[in-house]
This record gives structure tokens, C-alpha cells and sequence, in this order.
């Protein structure tokens, strides 16, 4: 799984073997600059589902459910549920167990297929204390596993195991019968999902010990800025082929 949040990307990914797409709530920080996911809203996440539709309907595509836009009434849940259904994600994650257990039994009884999202759960990151690995210690391993096994009663289909020891990933992927999808969880994972952007080395500025960079576009992108740039300046572009008579 790879996260995606534009049309152009979601074209490109539709031609690649990966399985699923994720339009994660990263894409608050990823595509608008700000420093958590707190700021992304169900407006926002429906239209950036709707551009990835458009460009990856074959794909699996998760839209994720923004903060706090499911810990509201029933039918302000619903109606973002809604909301990124219709833009044309084919099934929602949201983050947590606790207090969400009745929400995902009525989603799936209404026909919408969820995920769960546990470990570093980055819409809490505040009661979290930042983003920091979690279920170090024996009892915080224990609540995990108990969560884990509640979102699969409740019906979740997957669930993202984020920053979390690989030890107590291979535990949680092993006792569920459910697919994990690991990021910063190790390799005992059912899958691995990444930030797009991320592992194809766009952002020098990140660089946490789980993330392998695939590609350096950082480099390509400069270059090839560089080199339209020169070639402007030099007068060598536009060329009398590249330009109509
Ligand atoms: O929003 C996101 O990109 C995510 C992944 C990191 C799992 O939730």
C-alpha cells in the first residue's frame, strides 16, 4: 500500500503492481505544509479522494477519516463517511480503538468496509506526547493487543500497525485473522504502507529510521529545474522545433 492524494500520482500508481492506495490525512502536512494532520478536514480529504479516483479507480482505495470528524454524533459520522464514499474511496480507515467499537459495527453493517489504525495514531499526537513509537512497555503491548482484537470483532477489514517494536507487530499480525499493514512495524507485517512522497526521497527533511527512499526525486526534480531554467536563460529553449511558425 502506498499513500496517494492527486490525480497525476493516482495515474501513475494505477500502472504499478502495488495493491491498495491510501488517501492518507498525511496529506494535511504532505500537500499543505502543516506541521500534524490535525488540520485536515472531511472537505479536504473528499476532494483529494475524488482526484485519486480518478486517476486509480482499479486500485483499492482507503480514504482516511479525518480528526475528530468521527467522534461526533452518529449522523455527523455518517455523513462524512459519506461524504468520501462518494468521492470514490472503496473503503475508510480511521484511528483508535476506544470509543470507536459501536461507529465501525454500524459502518459495516451499512456496507462500507473499514480499517483500523493502531500504535502511533498521529491525530492523537498531542495526548501522545509527539510522534513517538509506542507499546514499549509490557502493559502498553497488552492494551494493544487487546485493541487489536476488538477492531477485528468490530468488523475492520485490515489494520495499520504504525511505530510500533516488531516483536509485538509479528504478536498482533500473527493472533488476528485479519491483514496488517506495517509502517515503522517491522517486517512481520501482512503488508507495508509508506508515504509516497517519502519513499521516493522528496522530503530531505524527514528521515526517520523506518523509511527506506526507493528513489532520489529530490535530485531529479533539481536537475531538471535547473536545467529548464539554464536552457531559458541560455535562449536554447524554446527551440524552432518547439515552437509553431
Ligand atoms: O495518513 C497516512 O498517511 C497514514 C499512513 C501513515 C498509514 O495514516
Amino acid at each position: 500500500m502506498l499513500t496517494c492524494y492527486d490525480y497525476t500520482m493516482a495515474l501513475l500508481l494505477s500502472h504499478t503492481q502495488v495493491d491498495s492506495i491510501l488517501v492518507g490525512d498525511s496529506l494535511a502536512m504532505v500537500m499543505h505544509g502543516h506541521p500534524t494532520t490535525l488540520n485536515a478536514s472531511v472537505n479536504l480529504m473528499a476532494l483529494h479522494t475524488a482526484a485519486v479516483a480518478r486517476g486509480a479507480s482499479k486500485k483499492l482505495i482507503i480514504g482516511d477519516l479525518p480528526f475528530l470528524s468521527y467522534r461526533k454524533s452518529l449522523s455527523e459520522n455518517m455523513n462524512a463517511i459519506e461524504k468520501i464514499m462518494k468521492a470514490g474511496a472503496h473503503a475508510i480507515k480511521l484511528e483508535g480503538a476506544i470509543g470507536n467499537l459501536d461507529l465501525i459495527r454500524h459502518v459495516v453493517q451499512s456496507g462500507v468496509p473499514v480499517m483500523g489504525h493502531l500504535g502511533l495514531t498521529p491525530q492523537s499526537v498531542h495526548m501522545l506526547g509527539g510522534f513517538k513509537v509506542q507499546g514499549r512497555d509490557k502493559l502498553a503491548q497488552t492494551n494493544l493487543q487487546l485493541q487489536a482484537r476488538s477492531l477485528e470483532e468490530a468488523g475492520c477489514f485490515g489494520l495499520v500497525l504504525e511505530c510500533v517494536p516488531s516483536k509485538l507487530a509479528k504478536v498482533i499480525s500473527e493472533t488476528l485473522d485479519i491483514p496488517t499493514i506495517g509502517i515503522g512495524a517491522g517486517p512481520a507485517t501482512d503488508g507495508q504502507v509508506l508515504v509516497l512522497q517519502d519513499m521516493l526521497g522528496m522530503n530531505p527533511a524527514f528521515k526517520p529510521k523506518f523509511l527506506r527512499e526507493f528513489a532520489d526525486l529530490k535530485t531529479v526534480i533539481s536537475a531538471a529545474v535547473n536545467s529548464f531554467h539554464q536552457a531559458t536563460t541560455d535562449g536554447q529553449f524554446p527551440s524552432p522545433d518547439e515552437s509553431y511558425s
